[in-house]
Formats: structure tokens, sequence, C-alpha cells
């Protein structure tokens, strides 16, 4: 730690994500003594306003990470394969956001609130899980902890700030050019138009894989976070929607003793970093738009499957951006301080 704070550079600062961690740093006052943001040779020497501050772009060099305490990473999981290696022989801890760390056997994948225990055993890098996986994680961590998990389907309708900046501007442009008439709008980010449409498939069908990528990851980290043996079962089913930001998700869970919606209601309304919003009749229920700008995940929708009467049905609504992605980073970075892992 250098004279009254930390320095911390923000890889990826100009993306979806970075940018988000930059507002959240300064949001919570985190003890740094100067930021570095960096970014691709494209963003290089650009000024960023942070707070009174103009901090301007830097590309990765082995030069420009000298010094560094704590490296927040969101460039792309290449990058951080390549530079969070050299971030820590420089000094500084990683955290990551990228999918490229999260299932390595050295890397502790922690979600603040649920896991904090894990990062513990960190060697240089902590995972950030997926933003889908975070979401469901907020509701399902206390369920196993009161009940057990049995089984967990999770169907998500994510936004398209999941997949970045591009896909945010692809899915305002298309909207537009639809509402003129047009109705074959060029799409780059995603293969098929996303406005106005629901696509089943987020991420990419990896060598002949019939789930994605993206809900591989969901169901391994889940196991990981929760440290879920084989024996229970998990299914992901991944849509994106177009929604710009908060990640939705139907969760089915069968838990091995007895919940009852009115105690999971209870359990989950104690539960830290979650907002119950349950009252369908009324119209309360968790919202996208409502989750999006918060930290707290919104669960409601909580009933008994008439398919199995210990299963659960809820509905989970979670800003990805934030919780997912952002808050979660700078959340164990604060836990770093406090258990004194950090430096
Ligand atoms: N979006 C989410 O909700 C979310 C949630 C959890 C995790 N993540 C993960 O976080 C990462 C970033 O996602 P995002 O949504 O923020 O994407 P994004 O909006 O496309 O931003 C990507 C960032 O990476 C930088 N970058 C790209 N190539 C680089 C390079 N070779 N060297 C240095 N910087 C480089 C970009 O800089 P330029 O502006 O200069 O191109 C930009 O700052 C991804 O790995 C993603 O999977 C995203």
């Amino acid at each position: 730690m250098a004279g009254d704070g930390y320095r911390v550079g923000v890889l990826g600062a100009t993306g979806a994500v970075g940018s988000t961690i930059l507002g959240i740093l300064a949001e919570r006052e985190f003890p740094a003594s100067e930021v570095v943001p960096f970014a691709s040779e494209r963003s290089a020497g650009r000024d960023i306003e942070w707070g009174d501050e103009a901090l301007e772009v830097r590309v990765l060099s082995e030069g420009a990470i000298e010094g560094l305490d704590l490296v927040l990473s969101s460039a792309g999981g290449a990058v951080s394969a390549e530079w969070a290696p050299k971030l820590v022989e420089a000094g500084a801890v990683v955290i990551d956001n990228t999918s490229f760390w999260r299932m390595h056997d050295d890397v502790p994948l922690v979600v603040a609130g649920i896991n904090p225990e894990a990062a513990d055993d960190h060697k240089g890098i902590v995972a950030n899980p997926n933003c889908t996986t975070m979401v469901a994680m907020m509701a399902l961590a206390p369920i196993h902890r009161a009940a057990g998990l049995e089984r967990i389907v999770v169907s998500s309708y994510q936004a398209v700030s999941g997949t970045g900046q591009k896909a945010i501007d692809e899915l305002r442009r298309q909207s537009q050019l639809v509402l003129e008439g047009d109705e074959r709008p060029p799409a780059s980010v995603y293969p098929h138009r996303i406005a106005f449409n629901v696509l089943p498939q987020v991420e990419v069908f990896a060598d002949g894989d019939d789930y994605t990528t993206e809900e591989r990851k969901v169901m391994a980290e889940t196991r990981k976070i929760l440290a879920l043996g084989e024996e229970v079962g998990i299914s992901a089913t991944c849509a994106r929607v177009p929604v710009f930001t908060g990640h939705s998700e139907s969760v089915n869970v069968q838990t091995g003793e007895d919940l009852s919606p009115e105690d999971c209601r209870a359990l989950l309304a104690e539960a830290p970093g979650v907002v119950v919003v349950d009252d369908p009749g009324a119209g309360r229920y968790p919202l996208a738009i409502d989750a999006a700008g918060r930290d707290e995940v919104l669960v409601g929708r909580i009933r008994r499957d008439p398919g199995h009467e210990r299963c659960l049905n809820l509905w989970v609504a979670g800003d990805n951006l934030r919780k997912g992605a952002a808050t979660n980073a700078v959340q164990i970075a604060e836990l770093l301080i406090e258990r004194d892992l950090l430096g």
C-alpha cells in the first residue's frame, strides 16, 4: 500500500464493466491513492473523467504495470490469460472478471457475502463469477445453507450489456431501424436480430456441444462456488432478451429438507445483498428495470412447484454490470483488505 491508499489498475476501463468499476470505486470511496485506467491501443491517451480527475488511458506494457497493488481486470479472456500472471509477478493482486481463470484449481471463485473465505487461499488471482451465476448465487446460497440443494434448474433472460458496449449500441440501433420499418437491420454482435426478439443462445455452441459456453459456465461455476458434488443436478438454459441492463432468471430448486415458500421468503429477506419483492397479486415482483442500477439482487414469485413437494420456483433479477461484475469485484477487493490479503 502506497501512501494513503492502494495503487489500483482498472484493465478494460473504457468497457461496460470497466467503466462501472470506476464508478463503484468512487461511490464506495475505495482507499485508492491512484487509479490507473488501461485499455487497448484504440483508447490510448484518451481521458476518462473520474470524480474531479481526468485519468489518461494507458496500454499494457511491462513498465506501465510496475508498482500496482491491485488490478480489477475486464478486458476479455485472452488479455487476462496473458497479463494476469505478469501483473501478479509485478506485485499486484488481480481480481479478474473474465471467464479465463474461474475454473482453475488454484484460483478462488468468490461471491462477496457468500464465500469470502475462499479468497484466503489466493495466489495472486481471484476470479469474479459470470454475471448470470452471480445473480442466481445470491438466492441459491442461503437456500443451500438452510435446506441443502439437490437439484437446480436455471433459465435466464439476459440483458445485452452482458455482452459489452457494442451490444448495447446494436440493440439501440436495431430498435430504431425496426421502428422505422426496416425488418432486417444489420446484426453484427449476435447471430440474429436482438431488437424485439429472444435468442435461445448466449455465447457459442463449442465443439458440437448442445449447451452453450454460457450455460456450461453457469453450471460449472455454481458447483464450484457452492462446493456441490456431482450428485446435485444442475441444468441451465440461457437466453438473450432485448433489455439493456439487468439479467432475470427463473430458478427451480429441489431442496434436501422441506422449505416452505413462507420460510424461503423469510430466509431471503434476511440474506445480505438480497431484497425480496414478492406481492404478485399487487404486481410486485422483480423487474430487470428495477434491478438495474442497484447492488442488491431482487427475488420474488417464490412458490411451491406443483410437480414436486420439495421444489420451489423463484424469479430473480440482478444488475449484471454491478453485482454481476463490478460491485462484486470491488467487494472482493474490500474483503481482501479486511482479511489482510492484499499487498
Ligand atoms: N458485461 C457484463 O455484464 C459482464 C459481466 C461479467 C463479466 N464480464 C466479462 O468482462 C469482460 C469485459 O466485458 P465488457 O462487457 O466490459 O466488454 P466491453 O464493453 O467490450 O469492454 C472491453 C474492454 O476491454 C478493452 N480491451 C479489449 N481488448 C484489449 C486489449 N488487447 N488490451 C487491453 N484492453 C483491451 C476494451 O478497450 P477499448 O475500448 O480500447 O477497445 C474495453 O475497455 C469480458 O471478459 C466479459 O466476459 C462482463
